[in-house]
């Protein structure tokens, strides 16, 4: 039986927590790096009635993009994408995180964008990190948005002379996330779809957790003791931002990207976080 399809990209706790929310009664095809992650979360969405399958994964490379979506079309018509996969500043080096956060994600929001079923929708997970870094010229951003994905790795801007250590290449890589959700938000269009993105602040999550432990996590633990909210968010509070977007209630909303991160970026410019 031919059902609607879930694309799910990252098998960590923000995309399983979206793929709860928003996947039942679809086919959910996971993919991630390690297997072992897709495998895990297949187990837990099956044993309470979803119908995930678990694929192996690499977001780096547009082979395994394809070779994703080719098996996700098996099911059905894509209906929903979301991408939750990527490394953090702590976990990767600056050359992988480009590759996988930054190139990464616009090739799947192209590749998705090429089959996406009419009505569908998409999110991807970029960071509070973007909203962080100043503003970059309007000619940088529009790089990020329209060059062509292959040539992106190749801007000038993102040479290694230009890039101080793997924060700053987070930050570039999810700013490139929100830019290149607009530029996309206007081919998806075209075929009746929308596509979005969210832009967490701490959330407790494995990757979150390096980054507590990591050269960083005094900085971190810092800013969400000090952020309004007072405290880190959790995966199950992205979802509720995920489910407005995906949802008919957010039919209007396409090409944005939605900061949720209990006011430290508030904070950070004008409060307590201020450096
Ligand atoms: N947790 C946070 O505080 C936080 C804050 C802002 C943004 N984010 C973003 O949210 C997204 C999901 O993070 P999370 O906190 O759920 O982390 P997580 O570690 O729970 O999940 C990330 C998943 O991505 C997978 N992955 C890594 N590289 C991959 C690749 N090349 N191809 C396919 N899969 C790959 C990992 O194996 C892992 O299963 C990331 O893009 C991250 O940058 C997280």
């Amino acid at each position: 039986m031919k059902k609607e399809v879930m694309v799910l990209t990252g098998a960590g706790q923000i995309g399983m927590a979206i793929a709860r929310r928003m996947g039942y009664g679809k086919k959910i095809i996971v993919g991630d790096k390690k297997l072992e992650n897709a495998q895990a979360i297949a187990k837990t969405m099956n044993q309470v009635g979803f119908d995930v399958m678990p694929l192996e994964m690499d977001l780096a490379s547009r082979t395994s993009i394809r070779s994703l979506i080719a098996q996700a079309q098996k099911y059905g018509d894509i209906t929903m994408l979301v991408n939750a996969a990527g490394v953090s500043p702590s976990q990767a080096s600056i050359q992988t995180i480009l590759q996988v956060d930054l190139y990464g994600t616009a090739v799947l929001l192209e590749e998705v964008g090429k089959v996406i079923a009419p009505g569908g929708v998409g999110v991807t997970i970029s960071s509070q990190s973007g909203h962080r870094m100043p503003q970059l010229t309007p000619e940088a951003d529009e790089q990020l948005a329209c060059t062509p994905t292959e040539d992106l790795l190749s801007l000038d801007i993102l040479q290694p002379e230009h890039i101080r250590d793997t924060l700053h290449a987070y930050q570039m890589a999810k700013r490139c996330n929100e830019k290149r959700v607009m530029a996309e938000a206007v081919k998806w269009g075209k075929k009746g779809a929308r596509v979005n993105s969210i832009s967490p602040g701490i959330i407790v999550t494995p990757l979150a957790i390096d980054e507590f432990n990591g050269p960083r996590g005094e900085f971190y633990k810092n800013m969400f003791a000090k952020c309004p909210a007072g405290r880190p968010g959790t995966a199950d509070e992205v979802a509720n931002v995920a489910e407005l977007l995906m949802s008919s209630k957010g039919a209007f909303i396409t090409g944005a990207d939605f900061l949720i991160d209990g006011g430290a970026t508030a904070s950070y410019f004008y409060g307590p976080l201020k450096p």
